[in-house]
């Protein structure tokens, strides 16, 4: 059979990496120098060398409760074997509305709808086609206009890189959608460097959205998305009052405030929710990642009170047979759904976000006890997640934090990066000892790397 060895393992050689296009990767790179993951379990993968890794990083910020865990897996097998699938256009099974029903139960504030979809980026998509359908079928279809943020991340759909603000994520995508506007981004150097949780200075930038409303006429404009903790750019926590700006400029010129929280979602903060953990709600909240624990590709917009009823209106006064037309062929996958609730069981069960709660001061001391260390100019920390922003190295950018990446691979530790930031963002069950190891592995890759 085709890539595999003698022995019959996986051979990783470059004929048998090249036919896969790998995401967001260096793949000239990867394929000379793969790092290969085959099995998982709790806080380690294992690596195709058979060594134990351990996973700094939720995978990809997703796998929040820890790996291959028996309730998830069982769910999915059984739920496979009894219904693979059914539609959900014109059609239900239960699964899905019961998820919809404890999702907005985990909200305090008046979230009463759910639409699934697959992912993030569609998760992004579909919030903002919803705002825009919501502002029409309210007679006001002149709102057209979406804000979002620069060094924003709302995945790879037109929609979401459009909002986006990661330039290399744009620059190569042609015109993407008209009517966009950014607000700046929150970080500054000068003014932030090496804050612990919410930076102090910033919170004025929120009313650049006043500039952007004197522009283009409130009256234009649908909605405004941003991550409450900008994640993929590089970890950037919002600064105190920021968000109860955003939203207060959103009330008083009737602009949804969609928060984008597919990592911030389920636990990372230590609550339910960045809305929670925050207490500044939004009208919509996307997520997905640790909706499902990773395990089934899930995403979801949770809606609050007034946007569905609106729809639903809509639909009334027109005689519509369809109130908005937009979905997917998986949106609410039974297995997915089976996953997602097994899921939330476990979060629920174990407490997995009051932990993350609670180890969050330990994770923040030891990230921040590595301040002096060789590249480091920053440290950066909310919740569970922590960065590290290394000096980038001259005239190579990135260079510097992938060769960190590689040596902490190379010493059985998985980091994310985000130019020239080590991202760590362990599953919630991790304990203060593996947090150590993950800084002192951190600190031995850098004093190794140039
Ligand atoms: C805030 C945010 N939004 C959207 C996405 C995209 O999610 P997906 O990769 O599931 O499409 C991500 C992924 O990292 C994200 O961090």
């Amino acid at each position: 059979m085709d890539g595999l060895n003698s022995s019959g393992g996986f051979d990783a050689s470059p004929n048998n990496l090249e036919s896969f296009w790998m995401p967001y990767t260096w793949n000239r790179e990867f394929k000379k120098n793969p790092l290969l993951l085959t099995a998982a379990k709790d806080m380690h993968y294992t690596s195709l060398d058979g060594r134990q890794i351990l996973d700094g990083s939720a995978g990809l910020w997703c796998v929040n409760a820890g790996h291959s865990r028996e309730r998830i897996v069982k769910a999915v097998q059984e739920q496979v074997a009894k219904l693979d699938f059914a539609p959900t256009f014109q059609f239900g099974h239960p699964l899905a509305f019961e998820l919809a029903s404890r999702l907005t139960n985990m909200l305090s504030g008046e979230f009463d709808h759910v639409f699934f979809c697959n992912s993030g980026s569609e998760a992004a998509d579909s919030a903002l086609k919803m705002a825009l359908a919501y502002h029409r079928a309210r007679g006001q279809g002149e709102r057209t206009r979406l804000i979002g943020r620069e060094r924003g991340y709302h995945g790879s759909g037109f929609g979401g890189i459009s909002v986006g603000g990661i330039v290399k994520n744009r620059n190569f995508f042609g015109s993407l959608l008209n009517g966009v506007d950014h607000l700046p981004h929150t970080y500054s150097h000068a003014e932030q460097a090496y804050s612990r949780g919410l930076p102090e200075w910033g919170a004025h930038l929120a009313e650049d959205l006043e500039r952007i409303c004197a522009l283009h006429d409130p009256a234009t404009i649908a909605a405004v998305i941003v991550e409450p903790m900008a994640g993929s750019t590089g970890v950037l926590p919002p600064p105190k009052g920021y968000l109860e700006k955003l939203r207060a400029i959103c009330d008083k010129h009737g602009i949804l405030l969609i928060y984008d929280e597919v990592i911030t979602g389920f636990g990372r903060l230590g609550d339910s929710f960045a809305t929670e953990y925050f207490g500044v709600e939004p009208d919509m909240i996307t997520c997905a990642k640790g909706l499902t624990n990773g395990t089934i590709p899930m995403g979801a917009v949770i809606c609050r009170k007034g946007i569905y009823e609106t729809m639903m209106d809509y639909g009334e006064e027109t005689g519509a047979t369809i109130e908005l037309f937009h979905g997917y062929t998986y949106s609410g996958h039974p297995v997915a759904a089976a996953a997602a609730l097994a899921t939330l069981e476990v979060y629920r069960e174990e407490g997995l976000f009051e932990r993350a709660r609670e180890l969050s001061p330990y994770l923040e001391n030891t990230a921040h006890a590595l301040k002096g260390s060789k590249h480091i100019i920053d440290i950066r920390n909310l919740g569970l997640v922590a960065a590290i922003e290394l000096e980038p190295r001259p005239g190579a950018p990135t260079k510097r934090a992938y060769d960190v990446y590689r040596h902490c691979f190379e010493k059985g530790l998985l980091i994310r990066i985000a130019g020239d930031t080590l991202a760590v963002s362990p599953p919630l069950i991790v304990t203060k000892e593996q947090i150590d190891q993950i800084f002192e592995t951190i600190k031995e890759a850098l004093e190794a790397t140039d």
